[in-house]
C-alpha cells in the first residue's frame, strides 16, 4: 500500500489506473500543469540538472531517493499516507461515526472551497518565489529553493487529486483554475493576499519559509484531523514534506544572523552603516524583517472571531491542531476562549465562545511553535557574546483582518496614535531603505562551496554530502 508505482505516467499509490476515467482527467491535466511550470516555475532553470529528493515511499522511514533530474521531468505525483483501519471521527457533532470515505452532500461546498483554498497557495509560492534562483546565495541554496519549489508542486497534485477524484465536473473546473490564477495577477490574483505580495530577496524568502510555511504546517496539521479520510491522508503525507521547507527558513535566517555577528565581533562594532558597509545586514533589520513576515502570516489564519471557523469544527471538516491528544470533550459547545480587541484605546480581553474563536486557536498554537525558532536565533546570537534580542512581534502588531484590524499597536502591543504610528513605523517595519539595502546585497553566487558574503555556509550538506558537493549542474 505504501509503495509507489512510478511506472505509470502519474507516479501514485492509490491504484490510478484502476479508475481509468479519473487517471484520464488526470493525465489530460497533467500537461496544462507542466505547461504553468514552464512559463510560472524557476525562472531559466530547464536546462539544470538538480540534486533532488523524490518521494519512494510513505513510510516514515527513508521515503526520500536523492539524484539529479531535471525538475520538470520530477516525478510529480499523488501519495497518500495508509489508511488507518475503521477510523472515526473524533471531534465535532459527528464524533464517534466512521470517518467518510466519500464527500457528504451537505459539506461537499465547504470541503471543495477549503481544498482549493489550500491548493492555491501551493502554486502561489512558486510562482512568488520564480526569480530568486538569478540571485542564490550559493548552490546549496539554490537546491533547497528548486527542492522547494517543486514540493509546493506536488502539493498542488496532492489537492488536485482530490478535486477530480471527488468533486466531479466542479472539481475539474477548480482544478484548471488553479493553474489560471497567478501571484500578484490584477486581473486574475491569487485568493490570499499574503500569496500576491512579492517575495522580491533572499531575507524574505528564508522569512517566508520560516513563517508562511508554518502556516501551511498549521492548516495542514488542522485538515490531517478531518474526517474526511482522503483529505486527512493526503495532508499527512504533505506535511513529512513540509518540514524541510521550514528547515530552510530557520537555518537560511539563522545563517544571516551567524554571518553578521561575527563581522561584528571582527568590527568590534554594531553601528548600522558599518555593518552596511561590511555588507551584512544589521540585526534591527533582521528584526523589522521578522515584525514584517510574522504579522502578514498569522492574517492567515483567519477573521478572530467567525462562524465558518464553528462550522468547519463542528461538522468535522477541520480540527484544531493536535486535536488527538487534547483531553477535552471535542465537540467544544459551551468552552469559551479569549482573544483581543481595541476599547477606548486599550487591549482588552474578551471571552468569546471557543468554536467562533477556532481560527485564534489555531493562530495561538502557530504564534507558540514560531516562538521556538526565535529562540534558536537568539542562542547565535548569545553565543557570539552579543547583547540583542530578537522577539517576536505582540499579536496585535500590524494585523489587517479580524477585530484588531488596522489598529495602531506597537510591536510591544501598546495602542498608539495615528500620528505616533507613521513617526515609529519605520523602527517597526522594513523601510523602503531596508529593502533597497538587502536588494543591493542580491547577486549569484553558484561555485560549489562558494557562499554569498551576508550569509554563513551551512553546517552540514544536504543527504549527507559535502557543503560543497555540486547540487546544481547548469549544463
Ligand atoms: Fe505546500
Ligand atoms: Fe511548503
Amino acid at each position: 500500500m505504501s509503495g509507489i508505482n512510478y511506472s505509470e505516467k502519474i507516479p501514485n499509490n492509490v491504484n490510478l489506473s484502476e479508475d481509468r476515467t479519473l487517471q484520464r482527467a488526470l493525465e489530460q491535466w497533467q500537461p496544462n500543469f507542466i505547461n504553468w511550470w514552464d512559463d510560472m516555475g524557476p525562472e531559466g532553470s530547464t536546462d539544470m540538472d538538480v540534486y533532488l529528493r523524490t518521494a519512494v515511499s510513505v513510510d516514515p522511514q527513508g521515503w526520500a531517493q536523492f539524484g539529479h533530474v531535471k525538475m520538470r521531468d520530477y516525478r510529480w505525483g499523488v501519495f497518500l499516507n495508509p489508511g488507518e483501519q475503521d477510523r472515526k471521527i473524533h471531534f465535532g457533532d459527528h464524533i464517534g461515526e466512521k470517518a467518510w470515505q466519500d464527500v457528504p452532500g451537505e459539506h461537499r461546498a465547504n470541503l471543495r472551497r477549503i481544498i482549493v483554498t489550500q491548493g492555491d497557495t501551493e502554486p502561489a509560492s512558486v510562482e512568488q518565489q520564480r526569480h530568486l534562483g538569478l540571485t542564490a546565495p550559493s548552490m546549496y541554496d539554490l537546491r533547497n529553493l528548486f527542492q522547494i519549489n517543486v514540493e509546493e508542486g506536488r502539493h498542488l497534485w496532492a489537492m488536485v487529486y482530490l478535486l477530480h477524484k471527488y468533486f466531479g465536473k466542479d472539481g475539474r473546473e477548480e482544478a484548471d483554475a488553479l493553474l489560471q490564477r497567478n501571484s500578484g495577477n490584477e486581473d486574475n490574483p491569487r485568493i490570499l493576499q499574503a500569496f500576491n505580495e512579492k517575495t522580491p530577496d533572499w531575507l524574505s524568502f528564508f522569512m517566508f519559509t520560516y513563517f508562511t510555511d508554518r502556516d501551511g504546517k498549521f492548516q495542514l496539521c488542522a485538515l490531517a484531523e478531518s474526517a474526511f479520510d482522503p483529505l486527512a491522508r493526503t495532508t499527512k503525507f504533505m506535511l513529512t514534506e513540509e518540514a524541510h521547507h521550514m528547515f530552510v527558513g530557520e537555518s537560511g535566517v539563522g545563517r544571516v544572523i551567524q554571518r553578521t555577528v561575527n563581522a561584528m565581533n571582527e568590527l568590534k562594532t554594531d553601528d548600522v552603516a558599518k555593518l552596511r558597509a561590511a555588507g551584512v545586514i544589521d540585526l534591527p533589520t533582521i528584526q523589522r524583517y521578522i515584525n514584517f513576515h510574522f504579522s502578514v502570516t498569522i492574517d492567515l489564519f483567519g477573521a478572530d472571531q467567525s462562524s465558518n471557523a464553528a462550522t468547519f469544527y463542528s461538522s468535522g471538516l477541520k480540527g484544531r491542531y493536535e486535536e488527538g491528544k487534547r483531553t477535552d470533550d471535542h465537540v467544544l459547545k459551551g468552552n469559551s476562549y479569549k482573544i483581543l480587541s481595541v476599547e477606548d484605546g486599550k487591549l482588552v480581553e474578551k471571552e468569546v465562545p471557543m468554536l467562533n474563536a477556532l481560527n485564534e486557536v489555531l493562530r495561538d498554537d502557530y504564534i507558540t511553535d514560531s516562538k521556538g525558532g526565535i529562540e534558536r536565533w537568539n542562542r547565535v546570537i548569545e553565543k557570539a557574546g552579543i547583547q540583542y534580542k530578537l522577539t517576536a512581534p505582540h499579536k496585535a502588531f500590524h494585523r489587517n483582518i479580524g477585530s484588531l484590524s488596522g489598529a495602531k499597536i506597537t510591536p510591544d502591543g501598546r495602542v498608539v496614535t495615528d500620528a505616533e504610528w507613521m513617526a515609529k513605523v519605520g523602527e517597526w517595519l522594513p523601510t523602503n531603505e531596508d529593502r533597497a539595502y538587502v536588494a543591493s546585497l542580491m547577486g549569484r553566487v553558484v561555485e560549489p562551496g562558494k557562499f554569498a558574503n551576508w550569509i554563513a555556509p551551512p553546517v552540514m550538506g544536504i543527504n549527507r554530502q559535502p557543503v560543497d558537493f555540486d547540487y546544481v549542474r547548469f549544463n
